[in-house]
C-alpha cells in the first residue's frame, strides 16, 4: 500500500504536496518523491530512500515552484527501497512522470515487450513500466493522454490507482484506479486534488468525488472533470460532502489503527495470494520456491524460525507442511535456536517468517543456518527489510504496513502464503491428492469472502467481549490446526489488554491447567466442526463440568459446542486446513474490545514495539 497525492491550481505545487504525504505515511514510508511541471515547462522530479523528512531535506532550498505536483510515499512491493525505485516514474522520454499504487501482475510481459521495442527502463519495480507502456501508446496513435491511459490500462492485469502529468499539458492530471482507492477533490478556486484517502484533501476542500474501479479521470483547469469507464463510456462525476476529521480519516474511520487493519483483512489477504493462484490452470506461483526446486524437493527436514505472532504462523506451517508435503517440520523460537548451538543440516531447509524483516533474533538466527549451509526461504511483510535481503530466496506477504503493534493482517497473510507455499511443494512432490489440491485453491481463493463474514459478528463479539472484560486470566484451547490459533489468540489478549491469557493444547488440560477453572475464568474453545471435532467437544465438558464462561468458536450450524458454552461465535465451514484463518479472526476482535473496555492503549500497547529490533 502506497500513499498518492496530486494537485493542479494557482498555487504552488510543493508544499501541498508535501503535506499531503506526511498524511499518508501511515501507508507506506520507504521511500518518498515529488514531481513538478515548472513555468519554463520542464518537468521537475526529486525523489528518495526514507522518509517525506528525507525527501524534504533532499529538497532543501531548490523547491519546485510549478503549480502541477504528484507525489508519492513508497511501500515496496517489487524492488527494494532505494532512490531509483522511489516514486514518481518517468518514460523514455521526458514528458510524462506516474505515481502507482498497487500491483501489476504482468509487469514482466509488458517490460520484456518495451525493452524489446528500446525503451530503458531504469527500476525493478513494477510501476515504472506504466509510464512507458502510456508513452509507447501515444508514440503509436494520435491519442491524447486521457483516451492513451485508457488504451494502455487495458492491456493491465493487475491493481493500480495512479496520476499521471505530460509537462505538454501543464494544465491536467490524468487519474486511474483497479482494486486500489482514490479521491478526488476539487476546490472552490478551480484547483483539484487527488489522493489516496481523503486526508491530504480534506484541508483543502470538503467536496470529493470517488473514482471507481475501471474508471479514468481527466481533472483540467480548462475543461473540467470528466470521467471515463477504461471502456470508454462516460461517467458523471457524483460529489460527495466530507464529514470525517482528518484524525480519524488517516484510520479510515476507525478508532484505532488494530481495528482497521483487521478489518483490512479481506483485503490483505487477496493482495497476499493475488498472482500466485491460477484457478483456470490449477496451479500455484511461487518462484522463490521453483527456482531452488532442488533445496525443496531433497529437504529432509523444514526448520521453521520466528517470535511471537510469526512463531505462531510457524506452527500452523508445521501443520501445513506434515500434511501436504509430507516433510518433517520443527518450529523454533529463533531467540532460543541461535544460542543452543543447533544441529542444522546442508539438507535442511529453514522458513524465517518476520512482519517486519528487521527483527534481531530472527535475523541472527537465519545467520547461523546460512553458516552452517541450510536454504533460508524468507516470509516477509516489508520489502527490501533486513532479513528479505539476508536469506536465499523468500516470499512477501504484500499485507500493506501494519502500524498497530498486535499483529493482525500479517498474520493472516503469513498462514495464507504459508499454505500457499506448502501446497505448492505438495503439489510438486506428488504427495497430495490432486482433487483436494484443487478443492484447496478453490477454497483458499475464496477465504476473503469467508473473513467479511466472521468480520460481520464484530457486534455480537463486542458483546461478549463486555462479560469477559473485567476477568484477569483467560485460557485459549484448541486441537490440531487450532492449537497455533490459541496461543496466537491468548497472545492477542495479553499484549494488548495485559490480562494473563494462555493458550493450551485442549488435551492438555488434564495434565494441570484445568486446576485452574473457576467461575471468573474465560475459557476460549477453538472448535471448528474439523477431524478432532468430537475430542474437543469431550474437553468442553470437562471444563463446563468445572465451571467457568465458555466461548465456543465454531462452524456455521454447531449445536454440540453452541449449546455448552456459554456464547458461540460461527465460522464458515472449510477446509480444516484454511480454517485458522477464519477462527483467528473473532480472537482478534474480542481481545481488541476487551482491551478496549479497560482503556488500554490499543495501538501501542505498554512496554511493546513494534519491531523488536534489539536481542
Ligand atoms: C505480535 O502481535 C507481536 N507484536 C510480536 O509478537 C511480533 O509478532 C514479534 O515481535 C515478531 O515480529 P516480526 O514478525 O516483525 O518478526
Amino acid at each position: 500500500m502506497c500513499g498518492i497525492v496530486a494537485y493542479v491550481g494557482s498555487r504552488p505545487a510543493y508544499p501541498i504536496v508535501i503535506d499531503g504525504l506526511k498524511r499518508l505515511e501511515y501507508r507506506g514510508y520507504d521511500s518518498a518523491g515529488i514531481a513538478t511541471i515548472e513555468f519554463d515547462g520542464s518537468l521537475l522530479l526529486k525523489k528518495k530512500k526514507g522518509k517525506v523528512a528525507d525527501l524534504i531535506s533532499y529538497v532543501g532550498n531548490s523547491e519546485p515552484q510549478g503549480t502541477i505536483g504528484i507525489g508519492h510515499t513508497r511501500w515496496a512491493t517489487h524492488g527494494p527501497p532505494n532512490d531509483i525505485n522511489a516514486h514518481p516514474h518517468r518514460g523514455s522520454t521526458d514528458r510524462l512522470a506516474i505515481i502507482h499504487n498497487g500491483i501489476i501482475e504482468n509487469f514482466s510481459a509488458i517490460r520484456e515487450t518495451l525493452t524489446c521495442r528500446g525503451h530503458n527502463l531504469l527500476s525493478e519495480t513494477d510501476s515504472e513500466v506504466l509510464a512507458h507502456l502510456i508513452e509507447e501508446v501515444m508514440s503509436g496513435s494520435s491519442l491524447n493522454l486521457f483516451d492513451a491511459v485508457r488504451a494502455a490500462l487495458s492491456q493491465v492485469v493487475g491493481a493500480y490507482a495512479l496520476v499521471v502529468i505530460d509537462k505538454e499539458n501543464p494544465s491536467s492530471l490524468i487519474a486511474a484506479r483497479k482494486s486500489s482507492p482514490l479521491v478526488i477533490g476539487i476546490g472552490e478556486d478551480g484547483s483539484y486534488y487527488i489522493a489516496s484517502d481523503a486526508t491530504p484533501i480534506v484541508s483543502h476542500t470538503k467536496n470529493v468525488v470517488y473514482l471507481e474501479d475501471e474508471e479514468v479521470a481527466l481533472l483540467d483547469l480548462n475543461e473540467g472533470l470528466r470521467i471515463r469507464t477504461i471502456s470508454n463510456d462516460i461517467i458523471s462525476p457524483e460529489v460527495h460532502a466530507l464529514e470525517m476529521e482528518i484524525e480519524s480519516i488517516e484510520k479510515g474511520g476507525y478508532e484505532h489503527f488494530m481495528l482497521k487493519e483487521i478489518f483490512e483483512q479481506p483485503q490483505s489477504i487477496r493482495d497476499s495470494i493475488r498472482g500466485r493462484i491460477n484457478l483456470q490452470q490449477g496451479e500455484l506461483k511461487m518462484s522463490g520456491i521453483d527456482d531452488h526446486w532442488g533445496k525443496w524437493s531433497n529437504a529432509s527436514r523444514i526448520l521453521i524460525l520466528g517470535c511471537g505472532t510469526s512463531w505462531h504462523a510457524g506452527l500452523v506451517a508445521e501443520y501445513l507442511f506434515e500434511e501436504f508435503a509430507r516433510i518433517p517440520v520443527e518450529v523454533e523460537y529463533a531467540s532460543e535456536f541461535r544460542y543452543r548451538n543447533p544441529i542444522i543440516r546442508e539438507d535442511d531447509v529453514v522458513i524465517a517468517i518476520s512482519q517486519s524483516g528487521e527483527t534481531a533474533d530472527t535475523l541472527a538466527a537465519i545467520k547461523s543456518a546460512k553458516a552452517a549451509g541450510a536454504h533460508v526461504f524468507g516470509v516477509c511483510n516489508v520489502v527490501g527489510s533486513s532479513i528479505a535481503r539476508e536469506t536465499d530466496s523468500g516470499a512477501y506477504t504484500h499485507a500493506g504496513p501494519e502500524i498497530g503493534v498486535a499483529s493482525t493482517k500479517a498474520f493472516t497473510s503469513q498462514v495464507a502464503v504459508l499454505t500457499i507455499i506448502a501446497l505448492h511443494v505438495g503439489h510438486r512432490k506428488g504427495t497430495i491428492a490432486p482433487e483436494r489440491f484443487t478443492r484447496l485453491l478453490a477454497e483458499l481463493n475464496n477465504i476473503p469472502e469467508l473473513v467479511e463474514k466472521v468480520l460481520e459478528q464484530a457486534g455480537r463479539i463486542d458483546s461478549i467481549a463486555e462479560q469477559f472484560s473485567r476477568a484477569e486470566n483467560a485460557l485459549y484451547l484448541g486441537r490440531g490446526y487450532q492449537f497455533p490459533i490459541a496461543l496466537e489468540g491468548a497472545l492477542k489478549l495479553k499484549e494488548i489488554s495485559y490480562i494473563h491469557a494462555e493458550g493450551y493444547p485442549a488435551a492438555e488440560m488434564k495434565h494441570g491447567p484445568i486446576a485452574l477453572i473457576d467461575d471468573d475464568m474465560p475459557v476460549i474453545f477453538i472448535a471448528p466442526m474439523d477431524d478432532v471435532y468430537e475430542k474437543v467437544v469431550s474437553n468442553v465438558q470437562e471444563v463446563k463440568a468445572r465451571g467457568g464462561k465458555l466461548l465456543g468458536i465454531v462452524t456455521e450450524g454447531d449445536k454440540e459446542v453452541a449449546s455448552l458454552a456459554d456464547h458461540a461465535i460461527e465460522i464458515p465451514r472449510c477446509d480444516d486446513a484454511l480454517a485458522p484463518l477464519l477462527s483467528v479472526v473473532p480472537l482478534q476482535l474480542l481481545s481488541y474490545r476487551m482491551a478496549v473496555l479497560r482503556d488500554c492503549n490499543v495501538d501501542q500497547p505498554r512496554n511493546l514495539a513494534k519491531s523488536v529490533t534489539v536481542e
